[in-house]
């Protein structure tokens, strides 16, 4: 028997809900990060009838991080029908990033028996700010009620449970400014370390592309998904992108280290 969720997550709100899926599903957790390393031009699993094929990963501008759909396009799935479902988490709203998925999936012959959205604290601190703290609880507060519901839905292997949250004007987010978002707002040129850098190198660690090297302070690849880990987690506050970061707070998900 193998069950898998596949998660990508930067800053631990879809690791932990990746985490609460498969203690209660018995699971195995892959990091999609992890598995796209091996540079494999496929990556083949074999499944039995109802095993589960679970994917969690945040909303970045509308969709599925592309790092998740360049892993599905390489995905291959033998033996019988897995049961396959999704989280996405997002700040908001996550536009049609489901539906972005389930087309990803139908090109590598599978389809989605159920989705889900949770909301979680905002991560996105290039156009807004964090949650405020009281937001933030609240959201998590929420998150646990939902993530009882979503273990049920899968434990009974319940189909066409679509519960998203697509928010006002889906279409034209995910449509127009999810490929402006992935041709344009990937850069890494305006990243930068400020003074404070103590050259410890967590940001190096947490990098899920690996683009970043320590050469006294951190310099930044070519590579990058924007999930932000790197700011957010720089125990000493001194990464910053251009001027837009300097203000807002940051965050990482409390259970996740
Ligand atoms: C680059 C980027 C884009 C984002 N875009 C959206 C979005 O379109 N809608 C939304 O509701 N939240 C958006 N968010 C917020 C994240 O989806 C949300 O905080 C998510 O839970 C972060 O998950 P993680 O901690 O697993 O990385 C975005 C965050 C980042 C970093
Ligand atoms: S995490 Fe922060 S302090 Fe540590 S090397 Fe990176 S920028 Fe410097
Ligand atoms: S450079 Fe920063 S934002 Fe880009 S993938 Fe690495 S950790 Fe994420």
């Amino acid at each position: 028997m193998i069950s898998l969720i596949f998660y990508f997550s930067g800053t631990g709100n879809s690791l932990y809900v990746a985490k609460k899926i498969s203690e209660i599903q018995g699971e195995r957790l892959i990091s999609v990060a992890g598995e796209m390393e091996r540079k494999d031009t496929v990556f083949e699993y074999e499944f039995s009838e109802k095993e589960l094929l679970g994917f969690v990963f945040p909303v970045y501008a509308w969709g599925p991080p592309r790092i998740v759909i360049d892993f599905i396009s390489k995905l291959r799935v033998s033996g019988g029908k897995p049961y396959v479902f999704s989280v996405c988490t997002c700040g908001d709203d996550e536009g049609y990033a489901t539906r972005m998925l389930q087309k990803a999936f139908a090109k590598a012959g599978l389809s989605l028996d159920s989705a889900f959205t949770v909301i979680m604290p905002n991560t996105y601190i290039i156009g807004f700010d964090v949650d405020s703290k009281d937001v933030a609880s609240e959201k998590l507060r929420r998150a646990e009620e939902k993530l009882q519901t979503i273990n049920t839905v899968i434990s009974d292997r319940e189909r066409g449970v679509f519960d998203l949250i697509p928010g006002r004007l889906s279409g034209l987010k995910s449509a127009i400014v999810n490929p402006l978002f992935n041709r344009f707002g990937r850069s890494t040129k305006r990243f930068y370390a400020t003074g404070e850098c103590t050259g410890c190198g967590t940001c190096a660690t947490v990098c899920p592309l690996h683009t970043i090297t320590i050469k006294g302070k951190p310099v930044w690849g070519k590579s990058c998904t924007q999930c932000l880990a790197c700011i957010h987690r720089c125990p000493v506050r001194a990464i910053q992108y251009g001027k837009a970061t300097v203000r807002k707070g940051r965050y990482v998900h409390p259970d996740i280290i």
